[in-house]
C-alpha cells in the first residue's frame, strides 16, 4: 500500500518497494533527499551535508547555498549555477523565479492531465506540492504519484501564471532528479530508419550528456527514455534507474554531472523550439514523466516499465484482449494491387489461419506510388471498383477481419486537399515548401485540421467497417510555421501539434472503442509511452529482417513492452537487408512481439503454408505467456553472436524461450544458456524435446540449445511446469 508521510518538513512517498523523500528547507526551498528502495526513515542532515553544503540552514542567504542543494524543481539564476528545470521571462523582473514551498496536499484520486496522455489507476496515492514565487506570481504545482504495485514515481508539473503580466515560458521540464553521485553509466536508445533503438551505454562524465529531438516526433533517432546503471549492473542484478516521458513530440533527456560529482537528471519537452506565452491566470501542463527504480538490474527495470504501462497506461480494453494475427499487404504488394489481388492474398492467408487482413498504403486517390494523394481519402475506384465497403465485406466473408492503413496527419502537394487548403500544411509563408517523401505535414494545431482528420478517419472506418487501423506518420517537421497561430505564438507549434494529435486520437478511440489501432511512423519513429495511451501496439520498425529485429526488439524492450511491438514474419530474401533467414527463425523473432505477417502467402511453397498454419496455432497458444509474462533478456545481440530471451508467465508455469545465432559456426559445441525467471523448485518439460529439467538446473546450469548449421539459426522452446 502506498502512503504519504508528512512530518518535520519531510515529505515521504512510499509503497512496498520504493521511497521518494523530499524536505522543505527553512528558507522554503524544496530539497530532494532520496529515491530508492523503501526506507523507514531518513536523516536529512546526512544527505545535505554530503551534498557539500556543510549546513542545512537557510540556503537562500548563503553564497552558493542553492548550488549545492539537491532540489526537486530547480531554477538557475538565484545561486544555483546548474541548469534548472524551469525558465520563464517576466517583463521587467528577469528570468528566474524564486520558488518556495507554499503547501502540499494528498489527493484522493490521481487527476488526469489536461489534453495529455497520463497514467491512471485507483490504487496508489498522489501528492500535489505547490511552489510559488512572490515577485512574479508564478506557481509550479508538482504532482507525484506512486501506485501500490510499481517501483515507480510518476511526475508532472503545472506552471501557473498567478501574476498580473504575461510571461514567456521557455523551459518547463517534467522532472528533475538530483542524485548524490555520478558513478553511473548512462544508457540511451538511438538509431535511424530501419535500425531504431540501438542500446548505447557509457559512463557519465562531468558536463551534459543525453538525447533530444527537434523533428516534431519522439523520432526514429532517439527515444524519450534514459537509464542510469551502476558499472556493475547487469541484466539481472544491480541498481538501475529508468526515466521515460509520456510524450510523442520534441523532448530532451539529460544527465548532467556537476561539482562534487552530483548528477542532475532532467526530462521533458525540448526547450529548444519552445516558447509558450502564459497570460495572467493561464497554465501550462507538462507531460508526465516516470521514474523507475530497480535493484534487479536492467531486466528488473524493464519489467517494471512493462507492467506499469500495462496496468496504468495502455487502453485497458486491449491489455488482456486477444490481438488478432494479422497479415499486412505492404511487403506483399506495395502499391501494386487491386481488389481481386487483395482478396486472393486474403483467401490464402485465411487458409493458414490468419485472423485479420490489413490493406496498407495505395488504396486512395491516385496513389500508385508515394508521390500523390495523401489527404484525398476516397477509395481509388480503378483499384477498388466496389469501394471500401465491398472489399471489406469480401474479406469478412472469408472469415477474416478487415484492417486499413492511413496516414492522416499528412498531405501530398498533389492532392485535392492541398489545392483547396494550402494553408493547412505546416509552412513558413514566403519560403518554398520542403517536401519529404513528396509530402507535407498538416498543421495539427488547427482546429479545422483536427476536425478534417477526425472526419477522414471516422468516415473511412465507417465505410469500410474496419476492425483495425494502422495510423502512420512518415515525415518530420521542416519549415516549421503555422498560418493559424499568431506571430508571437509560432514557437508553440511543435507542442500544439502534439496536443492536436492527442485530441484527435482521444476522440477517435472514444468514437470507435472496438477498433484496434496500431501506430506507425516510418516504422518505430513515434513508438513512445505517449502513443501507447491511445494505441496498444506500434509497428516497431520497417526492418523485418530477423537478425536486425533481434537488436531492435532488444533495445525497444528496455522500456516498451513486447505486447506492444508490432513484429511480422516477412519474405526472403528480406526486402531491407537482402538476407535469407530460415522461416523458423523469422517466426521465432516475430513471436518476440505482437505477432503477424508481412508477405504474400500465395508465393510460399505448400510446405511453408503448412508451417504457417502451425505457427499461427502456436502463436495463439502462447499468446498469454508472451504478452503478459515477464521478459528476461538473456544473451545480448550487442555483445555477441547469439541473442536469447525468455518470457515467463506470471505464475511461472509456462515459458517461451528463444535463441537466435547470427553467424553459423563450424566445429562449435551447442550453447548452454542459463534461463531466468523460472521457479527453482518446479520441474519443467521442454515440449519440443520432451525432456524434463528442474527450474534450478535451467537457471544455474543452463539449457542446451543444439542449432542447425547455417546462418540465422534459432531454437524456440516451450516450457511447461509439471503438475506437482
Ligand atoms: C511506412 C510504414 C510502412 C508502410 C509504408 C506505406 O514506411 O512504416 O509499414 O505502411 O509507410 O507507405
Amino acid at each position: 500500500m502506498t502512503e504519504i508521510l508528512q512530518e518535520n518538513g519531510l515529505l515521504h512517498l512510499r509503497n512496498g518497494s520504493i521511497s521518494y523523500i523530499m524536505a522543505v528547507m527553512p528558507g522554503g526551498a524544496l530539497a530532494h533527499l532520496y529515491f530508492g528502495p523503501r526506507l523507514s526513515a531518513i536523516h536529512p542532515d546526512g544527505v545535505l551535508r554530503a551534498a557539500g553544503s556543510g549546513d542545512t540552514g537557510n540556503f537562500r542567504l548563503q553564497e552558493c547555498g542553492l548550488d549545492r542543494l539537491p532540489q526537486e524543481y530547480p531554477v538557475q539564476g538565484l545561486g544555483d549555477q546548474r541548469e534548472g528545470a524551469l525558465t520563464a521571462e517576466y517583463p521587467g523582473k528577469g528570468w528566474a523565479a524564486d520558488l518556495r514551498f507554499s503547501g502540499a496536499e494528498a489527493l484522493d484520486a490521481k487527476p488526469g492531465l489536461d489534453g495529455l496522455p497520463a497514467t491512471f489507476g485507483s490504487d496508489g496515492k498522489t501528492l500535489r506540492i505547490t511552489l510559488a514565487d512572490a515577485l512574479t506570481g508564478l506557481r509550479a504545482e508538482l504532482l507525484y504519484t506512486v501506485f501500490d504495485d510499481s517501483p515507480a514515481v510518476i511526475r508532472s508539473v503545472r506552471i501557473v501564471n498567478g501574476g498580473d503580466a504575461p510571461m514567456l515560458l521557455t523551459d518547463a521540464q517534467s522532472l528533475c532528479l538530483d542524485l548524490p553521485d555520478s558513478r553511473w553509466d548512462l544508457i540511451t536508445l538511438s538509431g535511424a530508419w530501419a535500425r531504431e533503438r540501438a542500446v548505447y551505454r557509457r559512463p557519465l562524465v562531468p558536463g551534459h550528456q543525453g538525447v533530444s529531438t527537434l523533428c516534431g516526433a519522439s523520432s526514429l533517432q532517439q527515444s524519450p527514455f534514459l537509464a542510469l546503471a551502476r558499472k556493475e549492473t547487469t541484466e539481472d542484478a544491480g541498481e538501475a534507474l529508468g526515466a521515460a516521458l509520456i510524450y510523442s513530440g520534441n523532448f530532451a533527456a539529460r544527465a548532467s554531472v556537476y561539482q562534487n560529482d552530483s548528477t542532475r537528471l532532467s526530462l521533458g519537452v525540448n526547450p529548444r523550439d519552445f516558447i509558450w506565452r502564459l497570460a495572467p491566470g493561464e497554465a501550462f501542463q507538462t507531460p508526465e514523466a516516470v521514474l523507475v527504480y530497480s535493484e534487479e538490474g536492467l531486466g528488473g527495470m524493464s519489467r517494471a516499465f512493462h507492467r506499469l504501462w500495462e496496468s496504468h497506461l495502455l487502453p485497458p480494453r486491449w491489455v488482456n484482449a486477444h490481438r488478432p494475427v494479422l497479415l499486412n499487404s505492404w511487403e506483399a504488394a506495395y502499391f501494386d494491387f487491386d481488389e481481386e489481388k487483395l482478396v486472393s492474398i486474403a483467401e490464402c492467408a485465411a487458409k493458414a489461419g490468419v485472423e485479420l487482413f490489413v490493406m496498407d498504403d495505395g488504396w486512395f486517390g491516385r496513389r500508385d506510388d508515394d508521390s500523390t494523394s495523401l489527404g484525398d481519402w476516397g477509395a481509388d475506384r480503378k483499384k477498388l471498383p466496389g469501394g471500401l465497403r465491398r472489399l471489406g465485406d469480401r474479406i469478412r466473408a472469408l472469415g477474416l477481419q478487415f484492417g486499413i492503413w492511413m496516414e492522416p496527419e499528412m498531405v501530398s502537394p498533389q492532392s485535392d486537399l492541398y489545392r483547396a487548403h494550402p494553408d493547412w500544411a505546416i509552412h513558413v509563408p514566403g519560403r518554398e515548401p520542403i517536401t519529404a517523401r513528396h509530402q507535407l505535414t498538416l498543421d495539427m494545431s488547427r482546429p479545422d485540421v483536427q476536425e478534417f482528420v477526425f472526419r477522414a478517419v471516422s468516415d473511412t472506418l465507417t465505410e469500410s467497417g474496419a476492425a483495425y487501423l494502422k495510423w502512420d506518420m512518415n515525415r518530420n517537421f521542416s519549415n516549421v510555421g503555422s498560418a493559424y497561430l499568431p506571430p508571437d505564438r509560432q514557437r508553440e507549434l511543435p507542442h500544439r501539434y502534439i496536443l492536436g494529435l492527442y485530441a484527435v486520437m482521444d476522440r477517435l478511440v472514444r468514437a470507435f472503442p472496438e477498433v484496434l489501432i496500431e501506430g506507425c511512423a516510418s516504422g518505430g519513429g513515434r513508438f513512445d509511452p505517449g502513443m501507447l495511451y491511445y494505441v496498444p501496439q506500434f509497428w516497431c520498425s520497417d526492418d523485418t529482417d530477423a537478425l536486425q529485429r533481434c537488436r531492435i526488439q532488444w533495445g525497444t524492450s528496455l522500456f516498451l513492452p513486447p505486447s506492444a511491438m508490432g513484429s511480422h514474419v516477412s519474405a526472403v530474401p528480406n526486402h531491407q537487408t537482402g538476407r535469407t533467414a530460415p522461416l523458423e527463425s523469422r517466426f521465432a523473432v516475430a513471436l518476440g512481439g505482437c505477432f503477424g505477417y508481412e508477405l504474400d502467402p500465395r508465393k510460399l511453397t505448400e510446405e511453408e503454408q503448412i508451417a504457417l498454419r502451425r505457427q499461427i496455432a502456436y502463436a495463439r497458444d502462447t499468446e498469454k505467456t508472451r504478452a503478459r509474462g515477464g521478459l528476461y533478456r538473456l544473451l545480448s545481440p550487442y555483445e555477441g553472436n547469439d541473442t536469447a530471451w525468455i518470457t515467463v508467465s506470471p505464475d511461472q508455469t509456462e515459458a517461451v524461450f528463444t535463441l537466435v545465432r547470427a553467424l553459423g559456426r563450424v566445429n562449435t559445441p551447442p550453447p548452454l544458456v542459463r534461463l531466468r525467471g523460472l521457479d527453482g523448485e518446479k520441474r519443467y518439460r521442454v515440449l519440443e524435446t520432451n525432456e524434463v529439467y528442474g527450474g534450478d538446473e535451467l537457471m544455474r546450469s543452463g539449457l542446451l540449445c543444439p542449432l542447425r548449421p547455417g546462418d540465422a539459426q534459432s531454437v524456440l522452446y516451450t516450457l511447461k511446469a509439471e503438475e506437482e
